[in-house]
């Protein structure tokens, strides 16, 4: 996720950029830059790397005169990090600068229209088509030539921009993005979040999706989408920064488990198209798939266990053998593979050694490699001769969250795009389609159903043991929920496949023993059904997480954790939310140190 901020006023604009980035950098982010105007020339400075680079090197700003100007930290999406791709991007005729967060769905198509019209391009980004359309649609009015380019623009994008005709005038638009401008005496600024403002001015106002505004050191103009100004009510901001940067929340896990139903619907939209799913990244793949004899999924951690939950839909819709092996075991096990093989590789950060040294295997075996990550240009996104990028933004905690749910949701946008070009989408294609599309909304619906963990947690946080069961799909949730309990809240907490239980798991269940029982796929739910019976019936107590209407198992169990009717094929990014607040509340209770647990790193980068 990038960071953009923008300043109008009486002070030198270029200090003022640079310390409101440094107040962005906690989001993550690959390169920097800011566009200053001095009289009627816009002067653009960028670095590929940290913000005290750029301050380097315009002598913390010292160096570039101005009053008014814009800045940007990118988080790359769209082209590598390179000194190119940073913004501020600036029109041919050097009249517009532009700064921009997040994702310009219908760019490609925009950029083959500006480049037929004689526009050159600079970058790779998505963002270069927006200050191109504000060159074409200029005609004398930059509120008008704004207007005209955001109704092209298809995506999210919160944008500055600044326009040498218009000296001490700075523009700001939202749509989908977080966009607040700050109130000062002779001076206006305008950032992607509170962070950046807080340390000047107080007073915000929260700019909503679909509206425009013109800033001078004097005053702020907002308007809509056809012109009209509005009013809106000023804001006056109590947090400081540190919890500015956590959007308000206590840690940035749980803010991380909010962003969730807005990162998976930044993964998912851009690739759901015209009834259908769209990989333009895959095109040299597509010809292949029909030699594959079997499909490996490889990882670490919570990625690992993401695999687990996706490689049901991809078995299911591309019948093709699906095998999830963990990285670190693959890469020792001389494994069967070759060049019928497809190997998808799991990583947030694309740094995971283990991860890195399987690529390196199985590629040397002929497998044709695939990355699902997080982080663009990182080492197993270059490696791999595929890659497929989550949009989840940079992921803070170590305890992954939106990483693990956006990595779900790309492998389901695989299975129903192998499965066409396979030919095997089959009846049900157009339910298939609208069960992953609404996840985002099932997502958000999971967290607004579950008021009650703060107390479960109070009830179960002093337990050593907890144990979690489920089948299928559930099984594959269980692993990962197990996961997040112990990795935040140092409480043993052991997966199981329900079946298994009997085969000599059991034999620990005492009294009081708690155990989580997934129980949201009514093809088996009778046999998870007896399962929690088995468990009930030697003393446990059972915390099952069920859908609201199924009186069966709210029959028996002690408490209840809720989740809204999903397809059991693509239920595990909504059934995961439960479980990750359920383990954050434990971990408060328990005093851990939620955002960095001990002994643990957000990419373990050596073997
Ligand atoms: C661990 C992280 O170190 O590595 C987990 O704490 C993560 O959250 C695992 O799932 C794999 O990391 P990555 O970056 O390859 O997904």
């Amino acid at each position: 996720m990038c960071g953009i901020v923008g300043y109008t006023g009486v002070q030198s604009a270029a200090p003022i950029l640079l310390d409101g980035l440094k107040k962005l950098e906690y989001r993550g982010y690959d390169s920097a830059g800011v566009a200053v105007m001095d009289q009627n020339v816009i002067a653009v400075h960028k670095v590929r790397g940290r913000i005290a680079a750029l301050c380097e090197k315009i002598q913390d700003g010292a160096a570039v005169p101005g009053f008014t100007g814009i800045g940007h930290t990118r988080w790359a999406t769209h082209g590598a990090p390179t000194e190119e791709n940073a913004h501020p991007h600036l029109s041919n005729d050097g009249r517009f600068a532009v700064v921009h967060n997040g994702i310009i769905e219908n760019y490609l198509p925009l950029r083959e229209e500006l480049i037929r019209e004689g526009y050159h391009f600079q970058s790779e980004t998505d963002t270069e088509v927006i200050v191109h359309l504000m060159e074409r649609y200029y005609k004398g009015n930059v509120r008008q030539a704004l207007i005209k380019t955001a109704n092209r623009l298809q995506g999210s994008y919160a944008l500055g921009v600044i326009c040498s005709e218009e000296p001490g005038r700075i523009y700001a638009v939202r749509e989908a993005s977080p966009l607040i401008l700050g109130m000062g005496v002779e001076e206006n600024f305008f950032a992607s979040d509170v962070t950046a403002l807080v340390n000047r001015s107080r007073n915000v106002i929260y700019l909503e999706d679909g509206e425009f505004a013109e800033l001078s050191k004097e005053s702020i103009r907002i308007f809509d989408c056809t012109g009209r100004q509005i009013d809106k009510k000023a804001t006056r901001i109590l947090w400081d920064v540190q919890a500015a940067e956590k959007g308000g929340y206590e840690h940035f896990m749980l803010k991380e488990i909010m962003e969730q139903p807005g990162a998976v619907k930044a993964t998912l939209a851009p690739r759901l198209k015209n009834g259908g799913v769209e990989f333009e990244e895959l095109a040299g793949l597509v010809p292949q798939l029909a030699s594959l004899r079997k499909i490996v999924i490889t990882a670490c951690g919570s990625a690992y266990y993401a695999g687990c939950a996706g490689r049901y839909a991809l078995e299911r819709l591309c019948g093709i053998p699906v095998e999830v092996e963990l990285a670190s075991e693959l890469r020792y096990s001389d494994p069967l593979i070759d060049e019928h093989t497809l190997l998808i590789l799991i990583s947030q950060s694309g740094e995971t050694a283990d991860t890195i040294a399987a690529l390196r295997e199985c590629k040397a075996k002929g497998a044709k490699t695939l990355a699902v990550v997080n982080v663009v240009g990182s080492s197993v996104a270059t490696l791999a001769d595929y890659t497929v990028y989550t949009w989840a933004g940079p992921e803070i905690a170590v305890a992954t969250t939106k990483g693990y749910t956006t990595q779900v949701a790309v492998l389901y946008l695989l299975a129903l795009f192998f499965a066409r070009c396979l030919n095997r989408a089959g009846d049900g294609w157009e339910r298939m389609i609208e069960a992953v599309q609404s996840l985002p909304r099932r997502i958000q619906q999971a967290i607004d159903m579950n008021a009650s963990i703060p107390a479960l947690a109070k009830k179960y946080h002093k337990n050593p043991d907890i144990f979690f069961i489920g089948r299928n799909t559930d099984y594959a949730v269980a692993l990962e929920g197990a996961l997040k309990m112990k990795e935040i809240s140092y409480l043993h907490a052991e997966a199981y496949a329900a079946g298994e239980l009997k085969h000599g798991t059991i034999a620990l269940i005492e009294e009081h023993q708690p155990v989580i029982a997934l129980c949201c796929n009514p093809a088996i739910m009778e046999k998870t059904l007896s399962n929690v019976v088995e468990v009930k019936s030697r003393g446990a107590e059972v915390l099952a997480l069920t859908y609201r209407d199924n009186q069966k198992i709210l029959s028996v169990a002690d408490d209840l954790l809720f989740i809204p009717r999903v397809d059991p094929l693509f239920s595990a990014a909504v059934e995961i939310l439960p479980l990750q607040l359920l383990a954050y509340y434990v971990a408060k209770e328990n005093g851990c140190d939620i955002d960095k647990p001990k002994n643990l790193a957000k990419s373990v980068t050596v073997e």
